[in-house]
């Protein structure tokens, strides 16, 4: 049984104590998760990691939102995975079309952070997606499944177990255009029998999140699809308030 996960990815938003405030208002929530056996977690920016780990209740999964693939060195500017666990975080979100489109981060470099985040018992949360012009040309499947090849080929099945997928639509990402859940349902049910082909059964132990305009008006729709494991939020995981209400559509 996968375990649900609700991770807010608050992108470049929230100063420090703004994410210890957050995360202080977290307490209740997390116990609320639990009762459900649901994972919740935030991804605030680097600056803000060190505030958010020291003000979070147990259970309040906190993840970075870049990670560079080396563990110490002439590279300036970046933050490796030994230097994230030491402060406390335990996931990182990898290969965001953010980062893809702003920053070239590659799938196949996305594989070399997966390999040093495991090294340090850290929680890969690895995106894809595809762009409006590849979804329209009706080649998504094939697109997404090139992503997750690069990224899994060489991971050992124990491995491959540990990382978390989000599959997330470039399209559908801050546009308040989201996937319908038929079409989360059928490309993260496509990537799972890419996962089945490449590390047999195992693919039923990997998760694999929607992401994606989700809100809390629209996120029992993915919930109710077999093969959504939860959701990686942006905009609506900014406020307590509306944070609240996924979990509590996540639950319902
Ligand atoms: P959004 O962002 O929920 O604001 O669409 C999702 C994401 O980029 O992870």
């Amino acid at each position: 049984m996968r375990k649900k996960l609700l991770i807010g990815n608050w992108k470049m938003n929230k100063l420090p104590n703004d994410g210890a405030k957050f995360a202080k208002e977290c307490s209740a929530l997390t116990l609320l998760a639990k009762e459900h056996d649901i994972e919740i977690g935030v991804a605030p920016t680097f600056i803000a990691l060190t505030a958010v780990v020291s003000n979070a209740p147990e259970g309040l999964i906190v993840s970075s939102q870049n990670v560079n693939e080396h563990d110490h060195g002439a590279y300036t500017g970046e933050v490796s995975a030994s230097m994230l666990r030491e402060i406390g975080v335990t996931h990182a979100i990898i290969g965001h079309s953010e980062r893809r489109e702003y920053e070239g981060e590659t799938s196949l470099r996305c594989h070399e952070k997966i390999v040093a985040l495991l090294k340090e018992g850290l929680v890969p949360v690895y995106c894809c997606g595809e762009s409006l012009a590849t979804f329209e040309a009706g080649e998504t499947s094939s697109f997404v499944a090139k992503q997750i090849r690069e990224a899994f080929t060489g991971l050992t099945a124990s491995e491959a177990s540990k990382v978390v997928i989000a599959y997330e639509p470039i399209w559908a990402i801050g546009t308040g255009k989201s996937a319908s859940a038929e079409i989360a349902e059928t490309t993260i049910k496509g990537i799972r029998d890419v996962l089945r082909s490449m590390f047999g059964e195992t693919a039923e132990e990997i998760r694999i999140l929607y992401g994606g305009s989700v809100k809390p008006n629209n996120i029992r729709a993915y919930m109710a699809c077999p093969d959504v494991d939860g959701a990686l939020v942006g905009g609506a995981s900014l406020e307590i308030d509306s944070y609240k209400a996924l979990l509590e559509g996540m639950i319902a």
